[in-house]
């Protein structure tokens, strides 16, 4: 009996694609039993006789190692930890030392900090604390800062942007983000619309934002693939230039995809504008999704079934592997290959998304605005797979209906409950150079300072499928960092000099010295009253004002008093220079009655004055 076999080539394998492919044909008789690769190398056994030859295709080996590789999980080369040059280094590039700087690391959980030296080169990290002698010995090449004890963190990576689909500053015509073509448009491509020339990659860079995930907009149930870029200009000067691992098949649908495969991005949306936007409503938009996924899920089982017979060896008759180039993208999350990015705020839309995950078998890789989320954290465990993080604002919210429920206190309540938080600025909506300010408010309302800086680097460099080179300061990690003139989450917050791919990006940064107060995480006021109200009152806790009673108001223990004289602005009290009695200012009837000791100024108060303390602030 005449055996025929075809060994898939699997991806352990070094420089298969290189290789031509061969057909290993072996004559054997009896039972052919392959072992080693458990599950993936198998035995197969052409459909033939001992008198016909069998019909086996000239790319037989191909379509077995397409076959063998289907739902292989997207993930780094083997060899990629142990790289010593980034793929996106740019020959020339002086290596930087970095000396005496506070290095947040991303590290455990974002609490390490290391306090030493950085060492980039080759467009990676190559050291972290201590430097090693034998890296410095061309010591006259490098570019040596000394930090003087500043921070340091990884670059700023953004989930959610339309840098480049969108312009900001606003130009008319120059917005690419949204295609109003059908409800779900799994085959539109971010990375058509991304305009080179946009003010904002320098802007935003200048705010320490190194790389973004660009989003189609949120105007379709589905409204395509996302790219990721790193925001520097290169020197091909074009946009699939500044991409950050792109999938292999990015530039073309017959380029074999090298093993193991890049992370995809999908953008979805649901609630209010699908809705607007195809004069639909919700039930319109899930109906689209799962047509969409059904569709996928056809095409699916007939690839399924395809290659059931091509690695059995039943090439009769078999023809073309099914593929759509409309639909392959939705297959590929149906293989668990891509990371997909929901637009999603209502706890009405977010069960509408879990269902859909749990009926398709998908899972989402973030929320994204989700208002209502930290209302629903037990709806966002239900989700297929892992549980989704949330990418928000931190204070931005009502803005419109499905967002009137948002709360200041969101990003903490979802640490509380485990869920992994992300700030993103959908830039433009929020000008991505401020990144960092979502994430110093998040933490003043009651996120932890490690995960409220995790929240802008590692956390969404995980969130996309980047943890592996970015969102850390790691040896061997791409040399994406920011050197800050004070610690980052301190209002105000402004890079020195920020670095990608080891490259400075800013030419002549003004650079101040911040006061030492400036250089710890601040110290945030107790929230847990509004945090409790918050839930309680189902994210409308009541607003109404205080009702004042008094004409007058009381302000006292402020440092520093301004006036209108004439026509300039005076300081007319400076704590640092006064000696007395503590001054308070009274307020009566909206006008500035008396500054003064509180006895010069304690005529015309009642007992129903309310006096407010300032803690060290200003009166102006
Ligand atoms: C560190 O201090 C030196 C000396 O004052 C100064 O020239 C340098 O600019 C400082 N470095 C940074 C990063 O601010
Ligand atoms: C690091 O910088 C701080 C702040 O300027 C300084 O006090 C300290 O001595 C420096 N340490 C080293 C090792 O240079
Ligand atoms: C297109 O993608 C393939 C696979 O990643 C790559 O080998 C090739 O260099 C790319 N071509 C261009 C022009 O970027
Ligand atoms: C004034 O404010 C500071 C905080 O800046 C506080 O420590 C102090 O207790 C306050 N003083 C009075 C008299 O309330």
């Amino acid at each position: 009996m005449e055996k025929l076999t075809i060994l898939p080539r699997v991806h352990e394998r070094p420089h298969r694609r290189y290789q031509h492919p061969l057909l290993r044909v072996a004559l054997v008789l009896g039972l052919i039993i392959v072992s080693g690769y458990a599950g993936l190398l198998m035995a197969f056994q052409a459909p033939n006789s001992r008198t016909s030859c069998p019909k086996v295709p000239i790319d037989a080996q191909q379509i077995v190692d397409k076959c063998a590789n289907l739902d292989i999980q997207p993930s780094p080369p083997a060899d990629f930890y142990t790289r010593k040059q980034s793929d996106r280094y740019v020959p020339g590039t002086k290596p930087v030392l970095i000396k005496n700087a506070s290095i947040w690391t991303g590290n455990v959980d974002g609490v390490e900090v290391v306090l030493g030296d950085l060492f980039l080169d080759k467009g990676i990290i190559r050291a972290v604390g201590e430097v090693p002698v034998h890296m410095l010995d061309d010591l006259h090449h490098v570019t040596v800062i000394d930090a003087n004890g500043s921070w340091v963190t990884p670059g700023i990576v953004d989930l959610h942007s339309h840098l480049g689909d969108q312009s900001s500053p606003k130009l008319s015509g120059a917005a690419d983000t949204n295609s109003r073509k059908g409800l779900v448009q799994p085959w539109l491509r971010s990375l058509d619309g991304l305009n080179t020339h946009d003010d904002a990659y320098m802007l935003s860079i200048s705010g320490g934002v190194t790389t973004a995930n660009v989003l189609p907009g949120s105007a379709n149930a589905i409204g395509g693939q996302a790219f990721i870029i790193k925001l520097r200009p290169t020197a091909e000067r074009s946009p699939s230039s500044m991409l950050l691992e792109p999938p292999f098949t990015f530039n073309g649908s017959g380029i074999e995809e090298v093993q193991p495969p890049r992370w995809r991005q999908l953008k979805q949306a649901c609630g209010e504008n699908p809705s607007r936007v195809y004069s639909g409503t919700r039930m319109d938009t899930i109906w689209a999704y799962r047509q969409g996924y059904e569709e996928a899920r056809k095409l699916k089982t007939k690839q399924d079934a395809y290659c059931a017979k091509a690695l059995t060896g039943q090439w009769e008759g078999l023809g073309d592997f099914p593929q759509d180039l409309q639909w392959e993208a939705l297959v590929d999350v149906l293989r668990g290959k891509v990371k997909i990015q929901n637009h999603c705020y209502e706890a009405v839309d977010l069960d509408g998304i879990v269902r859909l995950t749990n009926e398709f078998k998908f899972p989402i890789a973030a929320f994204h605005h989700a208002h209502e989320a930290y209302l629903v954290p037990n709806l966002l465990k239900k989700a297929y797979g892992q549980t989704p993080a949330i990418a928000m604002f931190a204070t931005k919210a009502r803005y419109k209906r499905e967002s009137y429920r948002g709360s200041e206190f969101a990003p903490r309540i979802l640490a509380d409950n485990g869920i992994r938080v992300v700030m993103k600025s959908d830039h433009p909506v929020i000008d991505s150079r401020f990144l960092m300010h979502e994430a110093q408010q998040a933490h003043y309302y009651g996120l932890p300072d490690n995960l409220a800086l995790s929240s802008v680097t590692s956390t969404p460099a995980q969130v996309m499928g980047q943890g592996h080179r970015i969102g850390f300061i790691r040896i061997g990690y791409d040399a994406d960092v920011v050197l800050w003139d004070s610690h980052p989450l301190a209002i105000g917050a402004i890079p020195k000099q920020v670095f990608i791919d080891g490259i400075a990006q800013l030419q002549n940064p003004t650079v101040i010295s911040k006061p030492e107060a400036l250089q710890h995480a601040p110290k945030t006021p107790d929230f847990e009253k509004e945090t409790e109200a918050a839930l309680k009152y189902d994210g409308l806790p009541p607003l109404e004002p205080r009702e004042s009673i008094s004409s007058a108001v009381v302000f006292h223990n402020f440092s520093s008093l301004f006036l209108y004289n004439e026509d300039h602005v005076e300081q007319v009290f400076a704590v640092e220079t006064y000696v007395g009695p503590p001054q308070i200012a009274v307020m009566q009837n909206g006008r500035l009655s008396c500054v003064g000791s509180s006895e010069a100024c304690s005529m015309n108060l009642d007992m129903n004055t309310r006096t407010i303390d300032l803690r060290g602030g200003s009166v102006a």
